[in-house]
């Protein structure tokens, strides 16, 4: 008998400490107005000092786990998505795992940006898939504010940090249909850090500060769309599914116009678009997941319903995930 993975729990969480657009525009030239009509974003929550990505996952974690009525010793395996993540090592994956109380499971870190959640679900629906886990807690978690030029309006505006997470259980039925991960490297340059461990963080030539973040807003703003336009696609394709099929759109938060374009594609109503991101900005790999904990929670998304998942990010990344919740 086939063995297919299902989502038990989720759960999010956020800092407490809220930056608004009226903060902002103490800080950048920008304006409240500017933001909300070209990102719909409101208002982003932002790590205290000290708080790092492995404080926020194991809130959301806790959560998730709360909600799936498991015990951290159930857990068999531990993906966290990040790219801020709290060492160079352990991983923050390895970092949580201590902090729940388990010990011996396997645990690792997945790098995709924003896409990190989706390829960290699809990881973990093939080790439950092949037998190799049977329970596995599945985070996204950012501190992206360490990363942000907060003297760069193009960037600083957008994100926010947050973690959210699922657990994912063994069962006899679907749960996850299907998932799909993308990546095309030679779009390094439109959204990157300069910097890293390797190469070091010497200035950059135009004198920006390696350290931090560097968007082509616009250039990436196009290829998130006609990309995820793309995914629907295949993911619809590969399950023989029509677009009527599918209850709930649960998006990356990287622009609502982004989002709409998105669900345009999909003929979908934006009521059954899950939209979180006037709360929360960009969140990075944390985004999907506090959406659809969100909607959860709300009682928006019920058991029986099918869901679609999508990402796009630095990389270039994309990908979905296609369940039955
Ligand atoms: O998470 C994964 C990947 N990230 C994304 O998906 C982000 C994708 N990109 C975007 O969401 C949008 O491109 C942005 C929100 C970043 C920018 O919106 P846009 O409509 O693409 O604006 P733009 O970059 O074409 O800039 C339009 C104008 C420019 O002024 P001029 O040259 O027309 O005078 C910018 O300098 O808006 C200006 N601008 C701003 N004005 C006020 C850029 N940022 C701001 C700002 N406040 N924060």
């Amino acid at each position: 008998m086939s063995i297919y993975s299902r989502i038990a729990g989720t759960g999010s969480y956020l800092p407490e400490k809220v930056l608004s657009n009226h903060d902002l525009e103490k800080m950048v030239e920008t304006s409240d107005q500017w933001i909300q009509e070209r990102t719909g974003i409101k208002k982003r929550h932002i790590a205290e000092a000290g708080q790092t990505t492995c404080d926020l996952a194991e809130q959301a974690a806790a959560r998730a786990l709360k909600a799936a009525g498991k015990t951290a010793q159930e857990i068999d395996l531990i993906v966290v998505a990040t790219t801020t993540p709290d060492k160079i090592f352990p991983s923050t994956a390895c970092l949580l795992q201590q902090r729940l109380g388990n010990h011996g499971c396997a645990a690792f870190d997945i790098q995709a940006v924003c896409t990190g959640f989706v390829y960290a679900m699809g990881v973990a629906d093939k080790f439950i898939k092949t037998g190799a886990a049977r329970t596995a807690l599945v985070v996204g978690a950012e501190t992206l504010s360490r990363i942000l030029d907060w003297n760069d309006r193009g960037t600083c505006i957008l994100f926010g940090d947050g973690a959210g997470a699922v657990v994912l259980e063994a069962a006899d039925k679907p749960g996850i249909l299907s998932t799909h991960l993308h990546a095309d490297g030679a779009y390094e340059e439109l959204l990157h850090v300069p910097g890293g461990i390797s190469r070091g963080f010497d200035m950059e030539a135009d004198g920006a500060d390696p350290h931090f973040m560097q968007m082509k807003g616009n250039e990436v703003f196009k290829m998130a769309v006609n990309t995820l336009g793309r995914i629907v696609d295949e993911t619809l394709a590969a399950n023989g599914m029509k677009k009527s099929d599918i209850d709930w759109l649960v998006p990356h938060q990287a622009n609502i116009r982004i989002i709409k374009a998105t669900a345009r594609k999909l003929s979908m109503d934006m009521d059954n678009v899950v939209v979180t991101i006037g709360e929360h900005g960009n969140t990075s790999a944390a985004s999907v997941p506090l959406a659809l904990d969100t909607a959860v929670k709300d009682g928006r998304i019920k058991r029986g319903e099918t869901l679609l998942l999508e990402a796009f990010g630095g990389g270039f990344t994309w990908g979905s995930v296609l369940l039955n919740y």
